[in-house]
């Protein structure tokens, strides 16, 4: 028996069978330095999914590892009840990073805490519970976080919580309204009105939605959608949640976070993922009166939010990726790899469509590019093809047809032209 089928017959024994693995025999990974990976056989992978868009500045990078060994060796864990420095330089960090007034952070082990205490934020700050999201997002894994979630098979368990309406997304490429951009005017956006007139008492706590749906299948909306959307919450008395989780930290080239695209300043914006190299750590940052509306509202903890050694590795992440993969290195990258797919689609026909920002790109599949059917077939082959190649994807989408390309941002000319050539190869296989 080998390694690879040793560990995967143990993982079937001991671990929940919900845990979702990629590829029809599971991969086993071992190591990870850089860009690349290695499985438990030795076969090596460039990945262009970074754990799902996490490892920010590639693998085992040496001045995260440093900054983490340095922060072990002092403290481990104090728990939120105790101040520590580290902590409270990286909230000062975030204070410079993200737009506007965003100035007060509550860090949190993952994106679905992050979810959470957003809503709750929302909440309290307007003594109001409703709240709106959107079809095709995903907001996370608890209660709230699934009921948010505007995809069928994200929601186990039939999960609902009252209160929670979904409005149209703008997916121009599958459009809900059956209308074509810009001719359509961002009608979309009027859904959010809609939705709220009709399925809330008109008083709404939030609106949450990612700048570009990730688990949706980075589904890029109209330069305008989001101006036109803020409007409308802001009009019914919500604040807006814009959820970074995929989309900070430069990941969509040009800025450090999605939404500053559109010249749009979210109220409360959540992040994890790539916030801390893999290390567990999220944040909900908001402006100071929002965060005032917390004080005297009842007692809350996050016995690991804001781990020291999260947040010495975040710190070390950030400053490497100011250094070397700033956004408009990211921007650059992302033009490159943009043309190159964009290349391929023109290459074959099973791509109907390429979208997405910098370094967070997405190809959906289809059986032809006429009826638009959905391939999750294709995609399925395109796994193992580029598994056999040496190359790590990521897959989303509502009809499981859309690869998502997310390398970490560090990525240089040399890594975009080898994974481009590789996923050349594997559609010719598949074709
Ligand atoms: C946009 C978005 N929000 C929230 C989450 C939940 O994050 P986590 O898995 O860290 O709980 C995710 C995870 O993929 C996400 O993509």
């Amino acid at each position: 028996m080998n390694k690879t089928t040793e560990i995967t017959a143990r993982q079937k024994k001991y671990l929940w069978p919900n845990h979702l693995l990629y590829y029809t025999e599971p991969l086993p990974l071992e190591r990870g330095d850089g860009m690349h990976v290695w499985d438990v056989e030795g076969n090596k992978y460039l990945d262009f999914f970074g754990g799902i868009l996490t490892t920010c500045v590639g693998h085992n990078r040496p001045e995260v590892v440093q900054a983490v060994k340095e922060q072990t060796e002092k403290l481990i864990h104090s728990s939120t009840l105790y101040p520590n420095e580290t902590h409270v330089d990286l909230a000062e960090k975030m204070a410079e990073i993200t737009p506007g007034r965003l100035q007060m952070s509550y860090f949190t082990p993952s994106g679905t805490d992050a979810d959470e205490t957003a809503v709750f934020l929302a909440q309290t700050y307007t003594g109001r519970q409703e709240i709106v999201a959107l079809r095709h997002g995903y907001s996370g894994r608890s209660a709230i976080g699934m009921s948010l979630t505007g995809q069928h098979s994200w929601r186990i368990g039939g999960t609902h919580i009252a209160g929670i309406k979904h409005a149209l997304n703008p997916y121009c490429y599958r459009c809900p309204l059956k209308m074509t951009y810009p001719g359509c005017g961002v009608a979309c956006a009027q859904d959010i009105e809609e939705v709220i007139k009709t399925t809330t008492s008109g008083k709404i706590a939030a609106f949450i939605a990612e700048p570009i749906q990730g688990v949706g299948g980075f589904i890029t909306p109209p330069k305008e959608y989001f101006k036109m959307a803020k409007e409308i919450a802001e009009h019914y008395g919500g604040l807006f949640i814009a959820d970074e989780v995929q989309t900070g930290f430069g990941r969509t080239g040009d800025k450090w976070f999605g939404i500053e695209h559109w010249d749009v300043e979210p109220d409360i914006m959540t992040m994890a993922k790539s916030i801390a190299n893999g290390f567990p750590l999220a944040n909900t940052i908001t402006r100071p009166e929002i965060a005032e509306s917390t004080r005297g509202a009842g007692l809350t903890i996050s016995t690991f939010g804001g781990n020291p050694v999260s947040c010495a590795a975040s710190l070390a992440a950030i400053d490497v990726l100011e250094k070397e993969a700033d956004p408009a290195h990211v921007a650059a990258m992302g033009r490159m790899l943009r043309s190159g797919l964009e290349r391929l689609q023109e290459k074959y026909s099973v791509i109907g469509d390429v979208r997405g920002m910098g370094l967070m790109q997405g190809l959906e599949l289809v059986k032809d590019r006429q009826s638009k059917e959905p391939s999750p077939q294709a995609t399925q082959q395109l796994f193992e093809a580029t598994r056999q190649l040496g190359l790590l994807i990521g897959k989303g989408g509502l009809y499981g047809n859309v690869i998502r390309i997310a390398p970490p941002m560090t990525a240089r000319e040399d890594d975009i032209a080898t994974a481009l050539d590789l996923l050349d190869k594997a559609f010719a296989r598949i074709s």
